[in-house]
């Protein structure tokens, strides 16, 4: 079977999880998580193609370049441009890979802010609030579209 390409996309900060607000987003590195997506991956037929950057843009190019590849869907764990960000929103509606939202906290028990979503108003589904298991929770739902 050949095996689906996921393309995992994190937005700005996630370089920083492990360290950053710990008793939110939990000790974890980001790459930690790679390995752990990489590990369940093999056993869901899935190659991961993990990414992180703090620019906007980048995101926007990778969402395309996703779309280019032929990958299966899309993890975005999109940070603060989550509740920013119409470029990605309009990134997602662009392209015909299945885009999952994904946090590693549940935006919707925070401040106001983050209650808003551009990424959700075009992802296929959304998984939020339980830490780096979102990611895992996420990849099993991409395996299975
Ligand atoms: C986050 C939630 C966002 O509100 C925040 O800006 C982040 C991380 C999460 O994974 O919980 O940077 O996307």
């Amino acid at each position: 079977m050949a095996s689906k390409l996921i393309y995992v996309l994190n937005g700005p900060n996630l370089n920083r999880l492990g360290k950053r607000e710990p008793e939110i987003y939990g000790s974890q590195t980001l790459d930690d998580i790679a390995a752990l997506l990489v590990e369940r991956g093999e056993t869901l037929g899935c190659e991961i193609e993990m990414r992180q950057s703090n620019h906007e843009g980048h995101l926007v190019d990778w969402l395309h370049e996703a779309e280019e590849e032929g990958a299966h869907a899309v993890l975005l764990n999109a940070g603060a441009y989550t509740h920013t960000s119409v470029a990605l929103l309009d990134a997602i509606r662009s392209i015909t890979a299945p885009v999952i939202e994904v946090h590693l906290s549940n935006p919707h028990t925070r401040e106001p802010f983050r209650h808003t979503s551009w990424v959700g108003q075009a992802a296929k589904g959304t998984i939020a609030g339980f830490g780096a298991q979102s990611y895992l929770l996420a990849l099993e739902a991409a395996a299975g579209l």
